[in-house]
């Protein structure tokens, strides 16, 4: 039919497909691990759930001609609002890793935020993705040399950003790494920290920790506040500081008042703290505070082009996905990357057109409602 959209996969048509055929080319301790959240992981299902709980309110007659996705993120024009969240060790769902990545990010105009505990150097990172726009994810770990030399080496490297990690004082009790008495394979490296493998060692491992228990990162250091961090980082770098993990509207005015540059609403993909609001619930409650005063954005649970929909209308300026990007990897690399950049960005257009916006910022909180327990829909 002339107006049919083509498939841009025989097999993979929705990111719940590519989910399912992503799965079966990783071992299940890798699948386990990426999929897998704290305790009973509630705040991993209710991620998705939530944005089950909007319906989209259409409005007709409305000139769509041409829909615009693009908007700007470390003062960079891209491609739509959608950017990929930090996420560890990418070579374990593919081999060519957080190359391919960086590459898929490009290639669609879109930022990509690495991980502290990604399995290859930032430096080669940066340099597949070009000029395109990276965040680097930065953890407080006790020894603060190593965190000062992780931010002055994202900084030479032409990254625009760094995402602290503020949910991450402990490790979240991830019970599938316990039932799979998980540990990263033997030679995967993770070239970005330099750790001691025990407290004592004074053997200091530049830019490797594969011989460190990554899964129980020993060297978090839980005693950092807002008085310690934000002017040390500050007093680090020129790039942007955001805040990655913030879930309250006090925190969110907490980082106004210390003159962050963004907030992410996170919850870690539900991997900390089981039985922390959904995202999009959290979003609904912050996004107020923020408006006008600080960047903000949300992770988790984004499945489809209507989700990112529905966390723009709820005061999000930008949506940053996880997992979606390691199913891409795990199905077909760079390429599979660039299959799930697509079908995102194919389905929000499609949203937006059939919801009567032309731009991101014509998506408000009128297009979507709730259907209430008395059957009537309601108005946000
Ligand atoms: C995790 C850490 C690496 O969620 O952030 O596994």
């Amino acid at each position: 039919m002339a107006n049919r959209q083509p498939d841009l996969d025989p097999k993979v048509l929705t990111i719940a497909d590519l989910l399912v055929e992503g799965q079966k080319n990783v071992t299940l301790a890798s699948k386990e691990y990426f999929n897998g959240g704290a305790g009973e992981m509630i705040t991993v299902r209710d991620n998705e759930d939530a944005y089950n709980r909007y319906k989209l309110r259409p409005r007709v007659l409305r000139d769509v001609d041409g829909v615009d996705m693009t908007t700007s993120i470390f003062g960079v024009q891209v491609a739509a609002p959608l950017g990929f969240a930090p996420s560890a060790a990418h070579k374990l769902a593919h081999p060519d890793g957080e190359l391919a990545t960086s590459r898929a990010a490009a290639k669609n105009n879109i930022p990509m935020c690495l991980s502290s505990y990604a399995s290859m150097g930032l430096e080669e990172v940066k340099a597949a993705g070009g000029s395109n726009p990276h965040a680097m994810q930065i953890t407080f770990v006790r020894d603060l040399e190593a965190t000062k030399e992780q931010i002055s080496r994202a900084e030479r490297a032409g990254y625009h950003a760094i995402f602290v990690s503020v949910d991450l004082p402990i490790l979240g009790k991830r019970l599938n790494e316990s039932r799979n008495n998980f540990s990263f394979p033997a030679g995967l490296e993770f070239p970005n920290i330099r750790c001691r493998p025990t407290e004592s060692d004074t053997n200091v491992h530049l830019y490797s920790i594969s011989f460190c228990e990554i899964g129980r990162l020993t060297s978090l250091d839980p005693s950092i506040t807002w008085e310690k961090a934000i002017p040390w980082l500050r007093a680090q770098t020129k790039m942007e500081i955001w805040l990655k993990g913030i879930y309250t509207p006090e925190d969110v005015a907490m980082a106004i008042s210390h003159g962050l540059d963004g907030i992410i609403i996170s919850n870690h993909g539900g991997r900390q703290l089981d039985g922390v609001p959904a995202t999009l619930d959290a979003l609904r409650d912050c996004a107020p505070v923020a408006e006008g005063k600080i960047a903000i954005a949300i992770d988790g649970g984004i499945r489809r082009g209507a989700d990112l929909f529905k966390a723009i209308a709820l005061g999000a300026q930008f949506c940053f996905i996880g997992r979606v990007v390691i199913w891409g990897l795990a199905y077909n690399g760079e390429k599979g990357v660039d299959l799930a950049v697509k079908i995102l960005l194919d389905e929000l257009r499609q949203t937006m057109m059939l919801c009567g916006c032309h731009s991101i910022r014509d998506i408000t909180k009128g297009h979507l409602s709730v259907l209430q327990s008395n059957g009537r829909l309601s108005k946000l």
